[in-house]
């Protein structure tokens, strides 16, 4: 068992914003994950570590088929549940994870050098607001599945680093639906990560620079894209 690993940042797993019966449906009905990406999911779910939910996979799985991108920047790696469902839809794309977690970190190399089979995914260790000054983009999708509040400190260099028509996906925005209380109602502990969420809120809805979509896919997911000549 990974005994140091705490899943604070996730609410949703108990707290879901769809109905609970839909979400159920959502997960069993559709195709299951299975071989190879099975296992590294099921070792997420014995260890209690947070990774994308089933309905996100499928989503990912569909955008990618679609999108076809060449580079992939993620920020929050885990065991690497996520890169591997990426690399696995799309073969020929170049995946950049970033984790700091020194757990993590272990057991993701652990997994890449397990099921990553054609070396598409490169680990960079350490805090990504540091990793990402190091990156050369262009990145055609980045997505954040990292510290909510940092989302958007991260938000300046990702869109640097994002080609032309390439998209930003961010994960978990909506915490349980607290992101809609008044912040002296949301507990103390959380006031930052609620705070960060609220401001890139701020920044990226309603601004002619942006066009933007959220899914109440999960914890619900925001999809940011530049505008052309923005
Ligand atoms: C929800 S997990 C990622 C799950 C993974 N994307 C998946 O679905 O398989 C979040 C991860 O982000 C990492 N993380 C949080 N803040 C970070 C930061 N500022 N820089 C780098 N990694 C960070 C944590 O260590 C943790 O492993």
């Amino acid at each position: 068992m990974v005994e140091t690993y705490k899943s604070t940042s996730n609410p949703m797993m108990n707290r879901p914003v769809v109905k609970a019966e839909l979400v159920e449906w959502m997960r069993s009905s559709q195709t299951q994950v299975t071989g190879e990406l099975a296992e590294v999911l099921n070792f997420a779910k014995e260890n209690n570590i947070p990774v994308i939910p089933h309905e996100t996979v499928l989503y990912f799985q569909m955008l990618l088929s679609l999108l076809k991108p060449k580079r992939i920047l993620e920020i929050g790696t885990a065991i690497g549940f996520s890169a591997l469902v990426m690399a696995q839809e799309v073969p020929e794309a170049e995946i950049v994870t970033i984790d700091r977690n020194p757990e993590m970190i272990e057991l993701a190399k652990k997994n890449l050098t397990k099921y990553d089979h054609r070396n598409q995914i490169q680990l960079k260790e350490g805090d990504a607001a540091d990793v990402l000054q190091e990156l050369k983009g262009p990145f055609d999708l980045v997505f954040m599945d990292s510290a909510k509040s940092k989302y958007v400190e991260f938000l300046p260099k990702s869109l640097e680093l994002l080609s032309e028509n390439g998209l930003i996906l961010m994960d978990d925005v909506f915490q349980a639906g607290e992101i809609l209380l008044p912040i002296m109602e949301v507990k103390r502990n959380q006031r930052a990560l609620e705070r960060g969420l609220r401001k890139l809120f701020d920044e990226v809805f309603d601004n002619p620079k942006y066009m933007t979509s959220v899914l109440p896919l999960g914890d619900g997911l925001l999809m940011i894209k530049k505008h052309k000549n923005c």
